[in-house]
């Protein structure tokens, strides 16, 4: 990529990208920033200046063509391509992202799962047998895989990361609350969705500030 886009301009595209799924599956097949902007409720402004950092993708006059924009995002966020998981930590969490089959069709595709407890080894989530933990390094590089979901305990995370980044994973989808150390030709996303729930609580709390104050 030619010039540094900002991670907010970054996390925006999912959401334009499912809005222009829906379009597209609907038939239309183009869109004024004015009429995207009503839809997604943001505004005509932020939507150009968003697109404006890959060259617009928008025609004067005759707004965006759904299709194109639809698929230069997704060559975008790299989502052309399919891209191999592994889950490592089949507990709770771990078992509800391997049974959340949604993924696969952004091309994410779930191919193995590791756990430490022998209890688990040899169960069956769909298609996906669970391993032992030891089994990592070949099974990763056996079968191309490129993505690591972690969901296994804090104190476990930044030992497998490790492990991971030396046999050659590009990503770990990290769940545990660790700040991981990695090379830097290793991608970390963290997820905390209590930080999403503190959000959600700071909006309770300002609406009921601004409403008591009338
Ligand atoms: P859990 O206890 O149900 O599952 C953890 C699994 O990891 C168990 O099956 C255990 O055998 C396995 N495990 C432990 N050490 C391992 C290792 N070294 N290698 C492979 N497997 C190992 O826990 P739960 O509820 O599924 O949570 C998992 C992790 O995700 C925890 O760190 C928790 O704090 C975190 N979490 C994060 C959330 C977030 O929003 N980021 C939300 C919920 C949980």
């Amino acid at each position: 990529m030619s010039k540094e886009i900002s991670q907010a301009v970054i996390s925006r595209l999912p959401r334009y990208f499912r809005y222009l799924g829906e379009l597209r599956d609907r038939g239309v097949e183009r869109i004024s920033s004015q009429e995207l902007s009503e839809i997604m409720k943001v505004t005509a402004s932020q939507i150009r200046q968003d697109f404006n950092n890959f060259g617009g993708f928008g025609q004067q006059g005759y707004g965006y063509n759904v299709e194109y924009l639809y698929d230069e995002i997704s060559k975008i966020l790299g989502i052309d391509k399919k891209h191999q998981l592994i889950i490592i930590g089949t507990g709770n969490l771990g078992m509800a992202l391997a049974r959340y089959t949604n993924f696969s069709t952004r091309g994410f595709v779930f191919k193995g799962a590791f756990d430490s407890n022998p209890e688990l080894y040899g169960r069956k989530i769909g298609e996906v047998t669970i391993r032992p933990v030891e089994e990592i390094e070949e099974f990763v590089k056996n079968n191309n895989i490129d993505i690591a979901v972690l969901t296994i305990p804090k104190d476990q995370a930044t030992l497998m990361a490790e492990r991971l980044a030396k046999c050659g994973i590009k990503a770990i989808w990290n769940f545990a609350h660790v700040d991981l150390e990695v090379p830097e030709n290793v991608q970390v996303e963290n997820v905390h969705l209590s930080d999403s729930l503190m959000k959600l609580s700071y909006n309770i709390n300002r609406y009921e500030h601004m409403h008591n104050k009338k």
